[in-house]
């Protein structure tokens, strides 16, 4: 007897071990191009507003000190006005705490006065002062630029 050759529509291994190559080699790319279009269509966020607008001024008395943690800053309304002082440390950028004296650096103890002048490092400068001052409409707005 004599076997008649069929026609086998099986693929060999070769073959299949070469259709997956390629199909791998093809997805990577894909993906590839894919993280790379994602990467060049990346914004950063949105920056930070420079400006706030902290309602009636009439809201902060005379001789009062108000956190705003928002910004955050403190704002201080004394007979000479309105002035507001950055509650971010200038030594690495931690917010500070609000005391007694002044301000404390929970991060490396820098400490600082009440008006924000620097008392001891790390911090080698006092916290920044912002622009504070009062709009047409009676308003606080405080500027961070
Ligand atoms: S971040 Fe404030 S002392 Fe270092």
């Amino acid at each position: 007897m004599h076997a008649i050759p069929s026609k086998d529509k099986r693929i060999s291994r070769r073959s299949f071990l070469s259709w997956l190559l390629k199909g791998s080699l093809a997805a990577s790319g894909l993906l590839g191009v894919a993280a790379l279009g994602r990467f060049l269509s990346f914004q950063g966020q949105s920056s930070q507003p420079t400006e706030y607008d902290l309602g009636p001024a009439l809201d902060y008395p005379s001789d009062s000190r108000t956190a705003i943690p928002e910004i955050p800053a403190m704002i201080i309304h004394n007979q000479a006005g309105f002035t507001a002082i950055s509650l971010v440390c200038p030594h690495l950028g931690c917010t500070v705490n609000v005391t007694s004296e002044g301000f404390t650096c929970p991060c490396h103890g820098s400490r600082f006065l009440a008006d924000g002048s620097l008392r001891n490092g790390p911090a080698s400068k006092a916290l920044t002062s912002m622009r504070a001052e009062v709009d047409a409409a009676g308003h606080l707005i405080v500027s961070t630029a």
